[in-house]
């Protein structure tokens, strides 16, 4: 990882918040009129902020198409967009990765006025094989040139960008339980039964849009349509080849079978039972 260190516990990479932010990052409170996506990476981050800044524009799909969703939704970890985001008006629509003890020192201490967050979970082994192709594509993760059994080991040491995957995931379900302001959706639900879920996180958001303007919405958030969307599929990022691996990838559930050794699927569904033996949060692996 180029240029890796801690940001509250959270490893980043170069072009990301670092000690000298952090104060000005405690500092700055959300505001109730914030929309966040949340997500551990590669777990269908992208395709939730699609849907939530089109849901939140009364579904404007012409308006979407003209600005590179980076722009729209700005990372808040990536040191200039955190600049960007400070002076932005409302409604801003936030994305980020931070794990929730981070993040939520952005929260002001009364409930009913914190931002709504949407939380996207994916099961661990097709993140890890989303990662790893990241990891070869991506010149700020070292364009990572090892076997996907490397990379297996340090996604489960919770030595990756972003840190700890059950980490991340368990604090924010948490979180999610306690808080209604949290709202949990999972990528295997998103991608089993999608206009199901936009209602959802419509109902969510309070935006009552009708059936043909979440269909729509469903249509241009397809996996087809989003891979062909230049202002979605980072096209031109300087610091990604696709050639390598595309950002929109495969887009399905169950790839990890096509990656995971019978003993690595072992070893690692004894890691998986371990961390995750006092949650009620269950995945869908197929
Ligand atoms: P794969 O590498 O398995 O294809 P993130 O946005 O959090 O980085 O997640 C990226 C992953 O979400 C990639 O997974 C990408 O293909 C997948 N993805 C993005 N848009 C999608 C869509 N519309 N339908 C299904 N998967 C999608």
């Amino acid at each position: 990882i180029r240029g890796e260190h801690l940001f509250k516990g959270n490893l980043l990479h170069v072009d990301m918040l670092d000690n000298e932010d952090e104060q000005d990052f405690n500092n700055m409170k959300l505001k109730k009129e914030d929309i966040i996506v949340s997500a551990y990476p590669k777990s269908g981050t992208t395709w939730t902020e699609e849907i939530v800044w089109l849901i939140n524009n009364n579904g404007d799909i012409e308006a979407a198409k003209k600005t590179p969703l980076y722009m729209r939704f700005p990372f808040i970890e990536v040191k200039q967009a955190f600049s960007a985001i400070r002076t932005m008006p409302s409604p801003r629509f936030i994305k980020t990765h931070l794990d929730y003890p981070a993040f939520s020192a952005m929260y002001d201490s009364n409930q009913t006025d914190r931002p709504k967050v949407i939380y996207v979970v994916r099961n661990p082994k097709d993140v890890a094989v989303s990662f790893y192709n990241f990891y070869k594509m991506n010149k700020n993760l070292g364009s990572f040139t090892g076997p996907f059994s490397e990379f297996l080991s340090m996604f489960m040491e919770g030595y990756v960008v972003l840190g700890d995957y059950f980490k991340n995931v368990l604090g924010w379900y948490e979180a999610s339980i306690k808080d209604d302001h949290i709202l949990l959706v999972k990528y295997e639900d998103l991608k089993t039964s999608p206009l199901e879920q936009i209602k959802q996180i419509a109902g969510f958001l309070e935006k009552d849009l009708g059936d043909d303007v979440l269909t729509a919405i469903c249509d241009h958030v397809s996996f087809a349509n989003m891979k062909a969307n230049p202002m979605v599929n980072y096209e031109g990022f300087p610091i990604m080849d696709h050639n390598i691996s595309p950002f929109m990838r495969k887009g399905e559930i169950g790839d990890w079978k096509n990656y995971f050794t019978t003993e690595e699927d072992a070893a690692f569904m004894k890691l998986y039972q371990e961390k995750m033996k006092d949650t009620s949060l269950t995945f869908a692996f197929e």
